[in-house]
């Protein structure tokens, strides 16, 4: 390995946009669909990967709903989490927040409960093993309606003390942040923290939404910011957290190679942007590897890095306390290495 990939491979970071059922790997959705007995419509592991190649976003997600399908169990569910903490515990990861999709399993008879308990079993049992600390947001499929939205959130009460906060994932184009303005408002008042995915494909009208009708604390993508001045702006002076995904970007045709990826652009802005992996078992890479095609591709330095490290836990929802703990832990790294 390179210097440069063991400096990143070390430096303590918290990955904070990450679908858990976009960890789903092909060999683990073979397994679980031969211990539930269901079909899947490919032969060969082989066969699943090569019909990984998207050309935009509703290319991959119809893919990803599909293989959501094998998730029965809350074994299945605990064993999902767990497999995905043991990838990222080789990439110097120390702090995850998890998003999980509901309606994709609740939609096919999978009791809310089901989904829950398992991932949140998963969680104990990557502290335990790893010393990794992790939080639960539940997101809502924007292409359902605001109706199936708060559903989703009167099936989370037992759970929210649990979960840290609500986000807004799949189709966004003709889905605007808007149509959840009053869901967003319930879990506002519910306590929990607001996060939504904005100008991954939609347009920066979408940002300026997510900021002004929903009040997110941390934005999800936001590449296409970059296209409105006085958006960036606003997002500099409010220090809003961007949580970018490369590898996604690049499978997802968001960007036409890594050397035109804007995350160095965003550093030198003023941006508070972090390095996340979305799905890592759909678009080639975990966290780690995210870090180190980016580095690559866009020739960042070690203070870039460090900061994009920062970056991962000012960002986060840990206590202050907790997050000054891995700032100084980011500090003592870089001067030691
Ligand atoms: N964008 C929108 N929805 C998603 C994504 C994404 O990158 N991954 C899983 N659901
Ligand atoms: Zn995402």
């Amino acid at each position: 390995m390179s210097q440069t990939a063991d400096f990143i491979r070390g430096l303590p970071k918290a990955e904070l946009h990450l679908h858990i059922e976009g960890s789903l790997e092909p060999e683990q959705m073979f397994e679980f669909a031969r211990r539930n007995r269901i079909a899947l419509p490919f032969a060969s592991v082989e066969e699943v990967r090569a019909a990984y190649a998207f050309s935009n976003l509703q290319d991959f997600l119809d893919i990803y709903y599909q293989g959501a399908g094998v998730l029965q169990t809350e074994t299945d569910f605990r064993d999902l989490a767990l497999a995905y903490f043991a990838r990222v515990a080789a990439d110097g990861c120390r702090h995850v927040e998890l998003f999980f999709d509901p309606q994709t399993h609740t939609d096919r008879g999978i009791p809310f409960a089901v989904v829950a308990d398992g991932l949140l079993a998963g969680m104990a049992e990557a502290q335990r093993r790893y010393e990794i600390s992790s939080k639960l947001i539940l997101c809502f499929l924007r292409h359902l309606d605001e109706e199936a939205a708060f559903a989703t959130l009167r099936a989370a009460e037992p759970y929210l003390d649990r979960i840290v906060g609500v986000g807004l994932d799949s189709s966004e184009v003709g889905h605007p942040p808007a149509k959840f303005e009053r869901v967003f408002r319930a879990a506002r008042e519910r306590g929990l923290k607001l996060v939504a995915h904005a100008g991954e494909e939609g347009p920066s009208a979408y940002v300026w939404e997510a900021l002004d009708r929903l009040h997110v604390d941390r934005l999800d993508h936001g590449n296409r910011s970059l296209e409105d001045e006085a958006l960036v702006g606003r997002l500099v002076a409010e220090g809003m957290t961007l949580t970018v995904c490369p590898l996604s970007n690049l499978k997802l045709c968001v960007v036409k190679d890594l050397e035109a990826h804007p995350l160095k652009r965003m550093l030198q802005l003023g941006l508070r942007a972090t390095v996340n992996s979305d799905d890592p078992a759909y678009f080639g890479g975990y966290l780690a590897d995210n870090w180190i095609a980016v580095t690559k591709a866009l020739g960042l330095a070690r203070a870039e890095l460090a900061t994009l490290a920062k970056n991962s836990f000012s960002g986060s929802f840990l206590e202050p306390a907790e997050a000054a703990e891995h700032l100084a832990s980011i500090d003592a790294y870089a001067q030691a290495a």
